[in-house]
């Protein structure tokens, strides 16, 4: 039986996302408001919020049933969606910023926390994100560790090997901070880092 990792569709699948040329021009939402979508195992669109839909300009017709890689955007690391998937499928929560493409091409950053969703008996039915403004400290920072996992993808010479030196890139830098992922995240803003001792 294929697992839910092969069901999922990547960017190489046939299921390709609608071509959106970015705008360069940044939108934003509510510091009151979530951008709340869930999705199945297999990373479709199940169910996307007012918000979400409102800030990415596709209607639920256009993006239930979609893989949610629709709103990709080029400036986001394969590295960071490879983390978050393995993250989540080992039935992990996961916070991340990500940046977001809206159906014009306009875009919008995100501080994101997907989670599994499981049904009464336990098991994983699908996932869950919800989206809240990011903090603005911590988006210099965001940005430019992006640029470089980015840089470092692209200096590869296939998709399997810029996945692996993104990875690696991200692990050092984790092994230097002495902490994992979410810590590290949260660690990038002033808000959040109060919460930890990293
Ligand atoms: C619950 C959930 C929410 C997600 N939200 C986003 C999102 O907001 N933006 C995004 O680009 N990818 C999101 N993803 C990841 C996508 O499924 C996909 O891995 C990513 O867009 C990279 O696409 P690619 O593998 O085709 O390059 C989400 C996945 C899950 C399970």
């Amino acid at each position: 039986m294929e697992n839910a990792s092969n069901q999922r569709n990547s960017g190489d699948s046939l299921m390709r996302r609608p071509t959106v040329q970015p705008t360069g021009r940044e939108v934003t939402f509510g510091e009151d408001e979530l951008i709340v979508s869930k999705t199945d195992l297999a990373g479709v669109v199940t169910y996307a919020n007012d918000v979400f839909l409102r800030v990415s300009g596709y209607s639920e017709v256009e993006i239930i049933g979609k893989p949610h890689n629709i709103i990709r955007h080029p400036d986001m690391p394969r590295t960071v969606f490879k983390l978050l998937w393995d993250t989540i499928q080992s039935g992990e929560e996961i916070f991340a910023y990500v940046v977001n493409l809206a159906k014009n091409g306009d875009h919008y950053w995100v501080f994101a926390h997907v989670t599994p969703s499981v049904d009464a008996h336990g098991a994983v039915v699908g996932y869950h994100s919800s989206r809240r403004v990011p903090y603005p400290d911590a988006l210099p920072k965001v940005r430019a560790l992006y640029k470089t996992l980015c840089d470092i993808e692209r200096s590869q010479p296939d998709p399997r090997s810029a996945l692996e030196a993104g990875t690696r890139a991200v692990h050092e830098t984790l092994a230097a901070k002495r902490c994992d992922y979410s810590q590290f995240v949260f660690s990038l803003s002033e808000r959040t880092a109060m919460d930890l001792s990293v």
